[in-house]
């Protein structure tokens, strides 16, 4: 069976003392359900060391973003090497966010996967159409577009450690969730992308949902055959709603 991953992107929301408290009561959750699901947070950098100090091994621990530099001069990055002294497993690469708002195209998206891979982080890749991009049937050549770039120069050992998140750009803090069905086919789209390279790879690849997932839509569209998760914004802010979208997975 895949490894099923419910990840909490906080973005940029926060404080020292909600960190504290959210971290401590996430990770008897975590514990519990450690058999069937891994719990991910990604806090923002500066509550990372909150997070670190009060929590378990059990509760897993992403950046939100990382540099595609190694260190030097470069003003306001955070670099995979800093990340990975912080016991970060996992870093989200690539979130609309960060492609809309923050310059982070396809090449940066590309090194920054690499940087992170380098130090033993896994890339939470997160790829996803805008409305325009699916109203358009252009949904397929966008994800490809994305992956391909992002994967290309990737060796078989690097694949393994990578996570996808799709991310309907369009379902991103709207209330709008994909359907479990919509999702599931680009899903297993982005599972037979990854086959080209390697069928074994892909079947064991974990391919997460973003995009409006709440507690009352976790369950069906985690019982989609391609779905093995999900990347929450947030509702992965309340413990008993990001508690009961953990306990729906298996
Ligand atoms: P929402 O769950 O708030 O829609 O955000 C999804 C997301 O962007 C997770 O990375």
């Amino acid at each position: 069976m895949r490894r099923k991953i419910v990840a909490g992107n906080w973005k940029m929301n926060g404080n020292r003392q909600f960190a504290k408290k959210l971290v401590e009561d996430l990770s008897s959750v975590a514990g519990e359900l450690k058999d069937s699901v891994e719990i991910v947070i990604a806090p923002p950098f500066i509550l990372m060391a909150d997070a670190v100090q009060n929590k378990t091994s059990d509760l897993k621990l992403a950046s939100q973003n990382v540099s595609n530099f190694d260190n030097g001069a470069f003003t306001g990055e955070t670099s995979a090497d800093m990340l990975a002294e912080f016991g970060c497993q996992y870093s989200i690469i690539g979130h609309s966010e960060r492609r809309a708002l923050f310059g982070d195209l396809d090449g940066v998206v590309a090194n920054k996967v690499a940087k992170s891979l380098e130090k033993g982080i896994s890339p939470i890749l997160c790829v996803g159409e805008t409305l325009e991009e699916r109203d358009a049937e252009k949904t397929l050549d966008v994800i490809r577009g994305q992956l391909d770039i992002a994967l290309k120069d990737l060796n078989e050992q690097q694949l393994k450690q990578v996570v996808v998140a799709y991310e309907p750009v369009w379902a991103i803090g709207t209330g709008k969730t994909a359907t479990p069905e919509q999702a599931q086919s680009v899903h297993a789209f982005i599972r037979n992308e990854v086959a080209v390279k390697s069928q074994l790879i892909a079947n064991a690849m974990p391919i997460i949902y973003g995009g409006s997932v709440k507690a009352r839509n976790a369950k069906e569209l985690f019982a989609m055959a391609d779905i093995d998760g999900g990347l929450i914004g947030g509702a992965s802010l309340k413990f008993e709603e990001f508690s009961e979208i953990c306990k729906a997975i298996g």
